[in-house]
């Protein structure tokens, strides 16, 4: 279940031997309360909630009891720890992992923020590091470099209530541009280093990824809903009106005849008259604010030192990638390659669930059938205390090993 600013997306699917993952039903509910990913009224995300979940039940002909949620909050962030733990003499063995990750999730614990992924990068014997996989080999030092993904607890506890309330179990959280990039990205560009940029409603948000592993997140307020807004207020006309300039007749693109073609706006009050702009003005509305909204997520990764780290290709996704010319802008800003990220990997996605809108709940979905590379599984702790393995639900850790011995 994607849980956005705009919209609440649902999606029910099924594995099939020797085929993947089929989506059997799929349902729509409009957020309305939400804000930058943050719900601020209960009731109205519930009832999106409540929606989509209702529609995809019943196309389904199942009950839903567990989701796995996506998160994009402003407060989203990226926190890189390396921790080292003596071992006993000997060759590393599972248990040294276990126990170097465990210490590595109790120095992370902060009152304020939870842990959304804790993403083991790689590990060190001694003074060799960069390792895949160290078991098996001598030392007397056994370090990890951490990537955690981090979130403001209280709009993590208000969403967790929220989904609650509509009866419904949390299996996992994921950020929003980790879940789109399941959902987009090749193996090839992850590996090469590749920076996926979803255009929310609220949020727009990244995730960096480097040698096939997630690298980086970042998140702004800002998204679709502020062109929208500075559409509005610039042409003074009602946000409808404006939402659906934007889709019409918006672009971040310059066209030779802008300054000819006239854009009927309708008045804010009732009794006033239709007025008219020139496209030209509604293309430098919108292409300020998107320039802005790169150039400052283009900053920030500059910022964090990931620059030449983040690779030579950026995909685009969420509804913002549907705006015309946005491909364009971002090459333009970024100096990098960009296409947008067309949801894959599932069966039955039908025209509608294939735009980049739908990359999230369909990364989720795909999600929802693999384990991901961390070290802690299921829900994040909100309880604000200090980590301690038995709180995290169904043996976190235990399935953590699982895939250590799954996958190296
Ligand atoms: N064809 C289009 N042209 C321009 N903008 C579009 C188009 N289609 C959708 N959008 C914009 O995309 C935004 C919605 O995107 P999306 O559905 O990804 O948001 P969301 O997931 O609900 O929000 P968030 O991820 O921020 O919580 C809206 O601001 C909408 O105006
Ligand atoms: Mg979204």
């Amino acid at each position: 279940m994607d849980v956005g600013s705009n919209k609440t997306v649902c999606l029910i699917g099924r594995e099939e031997p020797g085929l993947g993952v089929r989506l059997v039903g799929s349902g729509f509910g409009v957020s309305a309360g939400l804000k930058g990913g943050a719900v601020i009224d209960l009731e109205a995300a519930e009832t999106g909630i409540r929606t989509a979940v209702e529609k995809a039940e019943k196309a389904a002909g199942v009950t839903v009891q567990d989701v796995c949620v996506n998160v994009a909050l402003r407060s989203l962030r990226s926190q890189h720890m390396t921790v080292q733990t003596e071992f006993a003499s000997g060759a590393v063995a599972d248990r040294d992992l276990k126990r170097v990750l465990n210490s590595s999730l109790s120095e992370q614990a902060q009152p304020d923020h939870a842990i959304i992924h804790a993403i083991p990068m790689t590990w060190q014997v001694d003074d060799e590091d960069g390792i895949k996989d160290p078991r098996g080999m001598y030392g007397q030092k056994l370090g990890v470099q951490m990537h955690f993904v981090l979130g403001g607890i209280g709009p993590l506890r208000n969403l967790a209530h929220c989904i609650e309330r509509c009866h419904l179990n949390i299996r996992s959280v994921t950020a929003s541009p980790y879940a789109s990039a399941l959902a987009v990205l090749t193996e090839d560009e992850r590996d090469l280093g590749v920076t996926l940029i979803d255009l929310g409603a609220g949020i727009t948000s990244a995730a960096i990824f480097r040698d096939n592993t997630l690298v980086h997140v970042d998140a702004l307020g800002v998204g679709g809903r502020n062109v929208t807004t500075d559409l509005a207020r610039g042409l003074t006309t009602p946000f409808e009106a404006a939402e659906r300039i934007k889709t019409i007749y918006g672009s971040c693109l310059h066209g030779a005849d802008d300054d000819f073609i006239s854009v009927p706006c309708p008045p804010i009050a009732a009794q006033d008259e239709l007025h008219h702009h020139p496209r030209s003005r509604v293309t430098a509305i919108i292409r300020a604010r998107m320039e802005e909204t790169f150039e400052l997520l283009r900053d920030r990764i500059h910022a964090a030192g990931l620059e030449n780290y983040s690779g030579r290709q950026i995909v685009l996704t969420g509804g913002g990638a549907r705006l015309n010319g946005v491909r364009e802008l971002a090459e333009f800003v970024m100096s990098k390659r960009v296409r947008i990220g067309q949801p894959h990997g599932v069966f039955g996605l039908s025209d509608v669930l294939g735009q980049p809108d739908f990359a999230v709940a369909t990364g989720l979905l795909k999600q929802a059938f693999e384990t991901l590379p961390e070290a802690v599984n299921g829900p994040p702790d909100l309880s604000g205390r200090a980590y301690r393995q038995q709180r995290y639900s169904g043996n976190a850790i235990g399935r953590s090993m699982q895939w250590l011995r799954e996958n190296f």
